[in-house]
């Protein structure tokens, strides 16, 4: 057998530690498999002193995480911190730069710079790998890369974030409201003591955008995804959708379309109706479940375990055991200079059913004054419900439901536009379009 591959781990939180364990229980297989053996050489965490579970005792401990990139003894560094600057970027370029190989799950770091890193990496003939980035678990880069290379890539879209699906799926069985749910999910350790990233859409947004690059060969664009999250989605909202046969799911969804002959990348994430007989409306808890259409394979669905020790550990040590193999390929599937700087989509000109929620004052005229917005605007109502409320409870606020039929969302935004600042409206619309 070969020498073996001498890494560097910075970050033994749970997918660092993850990483020791699997590498510890899988040695043999992974050292077959890969053809050299994978060892541990230093490791890096912020307390020392702090039980882990794991024994450190075989490994050299560096204070500063960028002296991992600078040891002699280390062929590739993984980096299991976190953070999309900071130290986590710091010894991204140092490693690099000085010509070694490098693993990461940090979505947010290649979300934002995985363009100058994949330079990098290019210009110093290693790997830049981060199958853990997105959707944990699941090989979904490595099959969109690889997997499904011989194919155009017509449109990516699915679940890429645990903990707001764990939510939306409670909010379903429980008819809690969100808030509710969101709290027992942190305290059952679905969502982080700040979720802000989470339920905003943040996390599943910077994995769309690596996603995009890699099924569309265009260049990492996070600005321009659309991105909303699942904070203002109501019980109501979920017992209404069940009613019209969907489940609510956070979705992000991309593709390259022309508009006026050029090409356009549309990348949104937000909570859709998904039809209870669509493949994705099955998946529920902290699953995550991605679906690309390819022009030859048709669709493919990858589904599994989004996040965890285990299942992100796998991945990292997946990327890993490619290098060990002598497996370095460009890290977004092309090279560089050949990701198209693609502009992004005017998301007015996208069809869709779409789901109107208003919350209105109830009193005489209020539907009159929507209905005359939307038919104005040219927006085809496909059903409308107003719901009622108790009769002792005559000051409260009221819920219109809407559903459209197919139509541009330019003319939604229109009615919309022409309701704002109605004293009729009590807050905002939402709006969510329907898949399925
Ligand atoms: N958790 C998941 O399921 C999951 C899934 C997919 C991707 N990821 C990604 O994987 C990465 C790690 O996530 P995680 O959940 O393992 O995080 P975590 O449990 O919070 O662990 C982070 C680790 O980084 C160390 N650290 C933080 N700042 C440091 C610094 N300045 N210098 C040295 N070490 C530092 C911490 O040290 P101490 O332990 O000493 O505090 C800790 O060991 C993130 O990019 C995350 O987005 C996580």
């Amino acid at each position: 057998m070969t020498a073996p591959l001498r890494i560097a781990l910075a970050g033994l939180g749970t997918v660092g530690a993850g990483v020791i364990r699997l590498l510890e229980a899988n040695g043999d297989l992974i050292a077959a498999r890969a053809g050299r053996p994978i060892q541990v050489v230093a490791v890096c965490a912020r307390d020392r002193g702090k039980d882990r579970g794991i024994d450190l005792a075989p490994y050299a401990w560096e204070d500063d995480m960028t002296a991992l990139a600078a040891r002699g003894d280390v062929d590739a560094v993984v980096e299991l911190v976190g953070g999309s600057d900071g130290p986590a970027l710091a010894l991204a370029r140092n490693a690099l730069a000085g010509g070694k190989q490098f693993v990461t799950a940090n979505k947010a770091m290649i979300a934002h710079h995985g363009m100058e890193l994949a330079t990098l990496a290019e210009e110093k003939g290693v790997a830049l790998k981060y199958e853990a980035a997105v959707a944990g678990g699941i090989p979904v880069i490595k099959g969109l890369a690889e997997g499904a290379a011989a194919n155009r890539i017509e449109r990516v879209y699915g679940i890429l974030n645990g903990t707001c699906n764990y939510i939306l799926s409670q909010m379903e069985s429980t008819g809690a409201d969100f808030g509710d749910v969101l709290k027992d999910a942190q305290e059952l350790g679905y969502a982080e003591a700040d979720p802000t990233f989470d339920i905003e859409g943040v996390d599943a947004a910077h994995k769309l955008a690596i996603l995009s690059a890699i099924a569309f060969g265009t260049a990492v664009d996070f600005a321009g995804v659309d991105t909303s999250g699942i904070t203002r989605i109501s019980a109501a909202d979920i017992a209404q959708a069940d009613a019209l046969g969907h489940v609510i799911r956070l979705v992000g969804i991309a593709d390259v379309q022309e508009e006026g002959g050029e090409p356009r990348l549309f990348q949104r994430v937000q909570p859709v109706l998904v039809d209870k007989e669509h493949p994705l409306a099955a998946v529920d808890g902290p699953t995550n479940a991605v679906v690309a259409e390819g022009n030859f394979v048709g669709r493919l669905l990858f589904e599994g375990a989004g996040a965890g020790d285990g299942p992100t550990a796998s991945a990292v040590v997946a990327d890993l055991v490619d290098i060990a193999r002598g497996n370095v390929t460009p890290p977004f599937s092309l090279p560089v200079s050949a990701l198209a700087a693609t502009a992004p989509a005017d998301p007015g000109q996208r069809v869709n059913r779409a789901y109107i929620r208003f919350s209105v004052a109830d009193r005489p005229g209020v539907l009159a004054e929507i209905t005359a917005a939307m038919r104005d605007a040219g927006v085809s109502i496909e059903s409308i419900i107003q719901h009622g409320h108790p009769a002792d409870n005559g000051d409260e606020p009221v819920l219109v439901v809407m559903v459209t039929h197919d139509g541009p969302e330019s003319a939604i935004a229109s009615a919309l536009a022409m309701l704002e600042g109605s004293p009729a409206l009590t807050e905002a619309p939402l709006v969510m379009r329907l898949i399925g």
